[in-house]
């Protein structure tokens, strides 16, 4: 081990660069992928208004709790709760976290390499018309081939690696320097051009119009519990690492808002895009995880300029999961490189060599393994639903639990660095109270099928 703290001297160069790569790991597929289909499914209107109280609510307050715990300990997942809690077994939050961050990347560079292929595949022309047979059964049997998503999956995490083993300032700072403001562009543009189709109004319509009485209806709750601590990167120490390189000057409270509200807004934005979209081809909103890559795909074809449209689109899927992929890497390499005292490199590669092989399974779960299937779930959509339904909601209950109930009320509100009496209460009660309840409440009902 080369240094005691686990961290050495890599920080974020500022504050900035933080919110940026922070705000990286937030948008990613989640909000893009995952959000519309989670939306689709349950109801688009009265599952947003759920979605945006459970952000409010819950994301926000507990965003603070956990980078609070990084900002406070200075470590990895497990050093920072073995530092704010020594001789108690508070760090097995921390290991959970990066158990789950592996296997939440091993499927992510699934369908992140997906995004990959069909990039490549618009810019060579191979998808500008309809292929025989659709894009559906394109879709199908690409994936089913067993070694093509194979490399592409290899691809996008060598390209993750390669960013990560350049350590916080100058790998993973940088490349979200980058990415992130060419998001912001790329998003926007695809909006206002999702405005100007004919199916605008009744995609809007989906998308903000809720049917009140569907709140009834109790799978919607959990879902979007889910959905919202996945796209936060929300309960299993992602967060928490990213803050760790903090500087101690450097301010937690609005960064976390700033972060929520940006994830927020670019979900709320590729939800008008793809509903608008969808209306505008009347196709069915419920589509299920294929919405982007099949339903989309027939969009582009149909629209003027299509394929520039989509070349765009596939930028902006792929660099979003990028800047994630880059946190759910950072996670696992910073617990290995301090505990098994590997350089940062070596640790690099033995966490991706692990989550390549864990993610094989996922990509063969669309072919060879498609036999491999619970209540209608493959592989890939169980790794999916145990990480974002429960792990991640378990994580972040744990660490309200922690900080609200473990430290001190004092040293709470010292560590979330908030400045008014006001807000410290709000976010106390909520903390310690409010949230724990609520999620108990959810995981208990989700687990055992009340709901
Ligand atoms: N928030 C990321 C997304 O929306 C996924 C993620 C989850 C990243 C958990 C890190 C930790 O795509």
């Amino acid at each position: 081990m080369n240094d005691a703290s686990g961290i050495g001297n890599d920080q974020w160069k500022t504050r900035f660069g933080f919110m940026l790569a922070a705000m990286g790991s937030a948008v990613g597929l989640g909000n893009i992928w995952r959000f519309s289909y989670v939306a689709g499914e349950n109801g688009g209107a009265t599952f947003l208004f759920v979605y945006l109280a459970f952000i409010l609510l819950i994301g926000i307050p507990l965003l603070l709790t956990e980078t609070s715990i990084g900002k406070a300990g200075k470590m990895d997942a497990v050093g920072s709760f073995k530092k704010l809690a020594p001789n108690t077994k508070w760090h097995l939050v921390g290991l959970m976290g990066v158990f789950g961050g592996i296997l939440i990347l091993s499927f992510y560079i699934v369908v992140s390499g997906w995004s990959l292929f069909y990039l490549y595949q618009y810019i060579t022309g191979a998808f500008w018309t309809e292929p025989d047979g659709g894009f559906g059964q394109a879709f199908e049997s690409w994936i089913s081939n067993p070694f093509a998503p194979l490399f592409w999956q290899a691809l996008f995490l060598g390209i993750t690696l390669l960013i990560v083993m350049n350590g916080i300032s100058k790998g993973i700072e940088r490349a979200n320097n980058i990415f992130m403001p060419a998001l912001a562009i790329l998003m926007i543009f695809m909006a206002i051009y999702g405005l100007t189709l004919d199916g605008a109004s009744e995609g809007l319509a989906f998308l903000f119009t809720p049917d009140w009485s569907q709140l009834g209806n109790p799978s919607i709750y959990a879902m979007a519990l889910g959905q919202a601590f996945f796209s936060l990167s929300l309960g299993i120490c992602g967060m928490l690492t990213y803050s760790s390189y903090l500087k101690e000057k450097d301010r937690l409270p609005g960064a976390t808002v700033g972060i929520a509200l940006m994830d927020t807004v670019f979900a709320v934005i590729a939800g008008i895009m793809i509903f608008t979209a969808v209306f505008s081809f009347e196709v069915d909103t419920a589509s299920g995880p294929p919405l982007v890559f099949i339903i989309l795909p027939s969009i582009f074809e149909g629209m003027p300029a299509g394929n520039l449209i989509a070349i765009v689109f596939f930028v902006l899927l792929t660099m979003a999961a990028f800047s994630s992929a880059l946190s759910l890497l950072e996670l696992p390499v910073a617990y290995v490189h301090r505990t098994l005292g590997l350089s940062r490199k070596a640790a690099t590669f033995v966490c991706s060599g692990i989550i390549f092989t864990l993610g094989i399974a996922s990509s063969l779960g669309f072919g060879i393994w498609s036999g491999v299937e619970y209540n209608g779930n493959n592989i890939l959509d169980m790794i999916d639903n145990f990480t974002a339904n429960l792990i991640l909601p378990l994580g972040g209950l744990l660490m309200a639990i922690f900080v609200g109930w473990y430290v001190k009320r004092d040293q709470a509100i010292q560590m979330s660095e908030l400045q008014s009496a006001g807000l410290q209460n709000i976010w106390y009660t909520l903390v310690r109270y409010v949230i724990p309840v609520v999620m108990a409440f959810i995981l208990f009902a989700s687990l055992f099928g009340f709901m």
